[in-house]
């Protein structure tokens, strides 16, 4: 019922301020410092306008888009997003079930509360994004210890080579590890939905949400996980590790949050089958250059590499934007969390359906059969001329 008024990926942002308690409602919408990358990479969509063509027979269009060999359904996918099992009960499940369901690829975040385990399980083409150390003990542990699961691709994100400055979390009270307050009691306790939806559903079944995912065994509870000793030696991080992953690792191998050509150009000498053009929502180094725009210089630098992005896209359109700038597939981040915190399964499909079908029909009205044929010649800069 709740679904019927979500018309569009952007009507869910209001839905989970209602349901969620404010810090989780904040940890999700926030990005860092003053959000100019967050604004640049909703914006940057508004600096381009299609040339539809016209008279073209469209009427056996298809989404079907290949990627590492597998035919999915749409050329989009579900981006890694932490701690998803506070915002819906099970979270990564439930984003997983729906991406499966659906038949579109799902990443799973290193920063996750279920069991990598028993995702895998469930939905044998999701994907694992890991946090690594520069430590190669712990690389060794985590990634073997991945591939054990059953993953076959490996998403591995460089943009976090420390916290970025996330004003916001402090200002609506969220924090890792996380502080049971009197003032997170009370944001609960005014939200009965979540409380007993995901909170007491969670405690009651599984205990206290844990880390689960960034260490060869389980990590430390969400109410003791000490951030600077995780990240401690993320920012030791550096090319001889990606070299020590690429030869531990079998499966496809995917680098996420490159934003400049000659980084795209390494990677890519480094064995990596493709990276994700990504500023990480704007949750990282505010001012960091949007994806979108980023895409063609990585694109021409990428090599055989697939290209994909995220960041910002909110529509059809955008899917479409980035596919005629150079992206084989985009991933999409938090319409599809707060999907799940408002309508657990049945909000991720509803969300999954709403996209699909605006790339669907806007292949239709540009006047292209297959999201890999739209192009540069489908674009013009807004206020430009077309050539
Ligand atoms: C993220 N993101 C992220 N990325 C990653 O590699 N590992 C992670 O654990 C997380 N966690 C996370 C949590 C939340 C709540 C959000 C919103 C984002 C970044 C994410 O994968 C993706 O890059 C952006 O969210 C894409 O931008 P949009 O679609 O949210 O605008």
């Amino acid at each position: 019922r709740r679904l019927r008024s979500v018309l569009a990926l952007d009507d869910f942002e209001p839905a989970a301020r209602r349901k969620l308690p404010r810090p989780l409602f904040g940890y999700i919408a926030g990005a860092a410092e003053t959000n100019s990358s967050l604004k640049d990479n909703r914006g940057v969509f508004g600096e381009w306008a299609f040339r539809p063509r016209y008279l073209v027979d469209v009427s056996r269009r298809s989404m079907v888009t290949s990627l590492f060999g597998r035919e999915c359904s749409a050329p989009f996918g579900i981006a890694p997003m932490g701690i998803s099992a506070m915002m819906a009960y099970r979270g990564d499940l439930v984003l997983a079930r729906a991406a499966r369901d659906a038949n579109i690829p799902m990443i799973m975040s290193g920063s996750s509360l279920v069991p990598l385990e028993e995702v895998v399980r469930e939905a044998p083409d999701s994907w694992f994004q890991a946090y690594l150390p520069g430590e190669p003990a712990r690389i060794a542990a985590l990634v073997d210890r991945v591939a054990a699961a059953g993953f076959r691709t490996l998403v591995l994100t460089v943009d976090v080579t420390t916290m970025g400055n996330r004003e916001n979390n402090v200002r609506s009270g969220f924090s890792t590890p996380l502080k049971p307050t009197l003032r997170l009691a009370w944001d609960g306790a005014i939200r009965p939905r979540w409380l007993w939806d995901t909170m007491f559903r969670t405690l009651r079944h599984h205990g206290m949400p844990h880390f689960e995912n960034s260490y060869a065994t389980r990590g430390a509870p969400i109410i003791a996980r000490n951030v600077e000793r995780d990240f401690g030696a993320r920012d030791h991080l550096n090319w001889s590790h990606l070299a020590q992953i690429r030869q531990r690792w079998k499966g496809k191998l995917v680098v996420k949050g490159i934003l400049h050509g000659e980084d795209a150009r390494r990677v890519h000498e480094e064995g990596v089958d493709g990276v994700i053009v990504s500023n990480h929502g704007g949750r990282q180094l505010d001012g960091a250059i949007s994806a979108f725009r980023a895409l063609p210089e990585v694109k021409s630098a990428a090599g055989d590499m697939v290209v994909m992005m995220d960041g910002g896209i909110r529509r059809g359109s955008d899917v479409l934007k980035a596919m005629a700038l150079g992206a084989d597939f985009v991933f999409v981040g938090r319409p599809f969390l707060y999907a799940a915190a408002v309508g657990a399964e049945a909000g991720v499909r509803h969300g999954i359906e709403i996209l699909s079908s605006e790339v669907d029909r806007n292949l239709a009205l540009l006047g292209v059969q297959r999201p890999d044929e739209v192009g540069m010649h489908h674009l013009v800069r807004v206020g430009g001329v077309p050539p």
